[in-house]
């Protein structure tokens, strides 16, 4: 009997390894994390794949400038994008290599599929190369002065046997779909591009290669190696499972989502949904392409000396706020700037200040004026007959509700609407005063105001922690909750009152310790 999908499947692009990774690949990896982390937050079964891409010219290359086997190569930058990974606590299920072999034999029986129904033919290939896109343009894609659009490279003329695969037959199939569905492609100034680019006529794609070896062998012609894009796409379903463990793939196929930086729409937008679909198999549910990482106004990239290690951040800012700076200062789907400048403004004032302030005070007074232990509140739940606390609650409802954007891809949008809670929390603190209310004996009002606060951080450290696991965690050993932070499924754990009174609670250390006076100089933006 066929399996159901019960699996929400994420992936993130596979990247080269012709170069160490830099913190734009970082973006995509830890936005799809946050999204992973939250799902299973909100009671998913979550399968969260990514990788590295490791055929091609470009990484056969980059082995040979460094005198190396590519097979040596590639085994020696892999493993750095795991570094990254663990670095940036990104807890993806599963990591494929398109070297491994779980991989390249799959390559190899869904392309003889097509090969086999007349979806690829042999035929002579003409156009200009761009080796570092690793991908042929028109004369009409080239930018001025015959260069590639996105390297600014000067391309070459190439002309070679190669199998096609009949991209164009499936022209009004992929109009269909980004017709049906607007979900499909997002955001929508993406859809449109790639409906335009349909609409303008599709013309068939060449899938091998012969001027090299370093890929998957066609199987029907030892001349040939593919195309290390269409080998590269398809890890999505041989990670999956696809044509090794049919029920495991009918579990998690099709992806609930494929995020992608803006570069790759064509690829996933276009020639990946057209493969599946000659294979007869499901299209992802939504491809979603976010913009760039800009430093001083370029692509952030290793091939324009730009490249930012995420080490060079974490060592200074930490991991957490790595993790939330760049999903709260940029809106996803477009390109935003990163500058040390902002990052370290983040730390201070959102994080050390709003955040780390608030627990680092309310934990101090809970130690000073009730020994440590959580107070009893008389009734739990925030009173909406008072002013104070029926403004509490409406920032409770927005943190909550406003989180869901993360389901939208609106990162930006919904820690904003959590930094909400925060500041209200902040602000009932000032209002009510516990200094004040210890002070003039007022022990039952003193009691009700930090047992709320503490309550209400318990429910920021749950919605933070897809963001900030790291520091949701600490915040959670520091409440002294009893159950493990990971156990914690909403809508419930947003409820109020759950923290236990009496519950022993635990002062410092502070969440976001002051910065250190000196950050690594040439990322500032002025230099200094
Ligand atoms: N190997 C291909 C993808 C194959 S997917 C089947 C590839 N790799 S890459 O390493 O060059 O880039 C992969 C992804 O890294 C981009 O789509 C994007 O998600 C991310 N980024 C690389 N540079 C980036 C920025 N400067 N800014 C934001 N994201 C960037 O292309």
């Amino acid at each position: 009997m066929a399996a159901a999908k019960d699996t929400f499947y994420l992936t993130t692009p596979i990247y080269y390894v012709n170069d160490v990774p830099h913190i734009g690949h970082a973006y995509t990896t830890v936005a799809a994390d946050v999204l992973a982390r939250w799902r299973r937050l909100c009671g998913d079964t979550v399968h969260f794949l990514t990788g590295t891409d490791e055929h091609g010219e470009n990484v056969a290359r980059a082995a040979a400038r460094r005198g190396m086997d590519p097979q040596d190569h590639v085994d020696d930058i892999s493993p750095r994008f795991r570094e990254m990974l663990s670095l940036l606590h990104v807890s993806n299920d599963d990591f494929i290599r398109t070297t491994e072999p779980r991989h390249t034999v799959r390559v190899q029986e869904f392309m003889r599929l097509l090969y086999d129904q007349d979806d690829i033919y042999l035929d002579v290939y003409r156009g200009w190369y761009c080796v570092s896109c690793e991908a042929y343009y028109t004369a009409d894609d080239l930018a001025e002065g015959n260069l590639c659009p996105i390297h600014r490279r000067a391309v070459e003329r190439r002309e070679q046997e190669n199998y096609f695969f009949r991209l164009s037959k499936y022209a009004p199939a992929l109009l269909a779909a980004y017709q049906g569905d607007d979900s499909f492609v997002q955001p929508a100034v993406r859809r449109n591009e790639v409906r335009t680019f349909v609409q303008a006529g599709l013309e068939d794609v060449s899938v091998s290669r012969t001027s090299f070896d370093w890929g998957v062998p066609v199987p029907w012609d030892d001349a040939h190696v593919f195309y290390v894009w269409f080998d590269a796409l398809l890890n999505y379903v041989t990670a999956a499972g696809y044509g090794a463990d049919d029920e495991v793939f009918e579990r998690r196929w099709p992806a609930d989502l494929q995020l992608i930086g803006k570069d790759l729409v064509r690829f996933h937008c276009v020639y990946w949904p057209a493969m599946l679909l000659a294979a007869g198999l499901p299209l992802p549910r939504q491809v979603f392409a976010h913009g760039f990482l800009l430093v001083g106004g370029e692509k952030m990239s290793k091939t324009n000396a730009t490249g930012i290690r995420p080490a060079e951040l974490v060592d200074h800012f930490g991991v957490d706020c790595y993790r939330y700076y760049f999903l709260r200062e940029i809106s996803f789907g477009l390109d935003g700037s990163f500058s040390w400048e902002s990052m370290e403004s983040r730390y201070t004032t959102d994080l050390a200040n709003d955040l780390g302030n608030l627990a680092n005070r309310v934990l101090n007074m809970i130690a000073s004026y009730c020994d440590g232990a959580v107070p009893d509140p008389g009734d739990r739940a925030l009173d909406e007959g008072d002013a104070v606390e029926a403004a509490l609650a409406t920032d409770l409802r927005t943190a909550v509700a406003g989180m869901a954007a993360i389901d939208r891809l609106e990162f930006k949008r919904a820690l904003e609407d959590l930094w909400v809670l925060v500041s209200g929390l902040n602000r009932y603190v000032e209002a009510r005063a516990p200094w004040r209310l210890r002070k003039q004996g007022q022990t039952e009002q003193l009691h009700r105001c930090l047992y709320v606060c503490l309550d209400l951080l318990r429910v920021v450290a749950v919605l933070v922690s897809p963001v900030m696991p790291d520091a949701a965690q600490r915040l959670w050993s520091q409440l002294g909750v009893g159950d493990p932070l990971d156990d914690q499924r909403l809508p419930a754990a947003a409820s109020q009152g759950l923290l236990a009174v009496g519950t022993a609670t635990t002062r410092g250390p502070l969440l976001f310790p002051k910065l250190e006076e000196v950050g690594p100089g040439d990322l500032r933006a002025d230099g200094s």
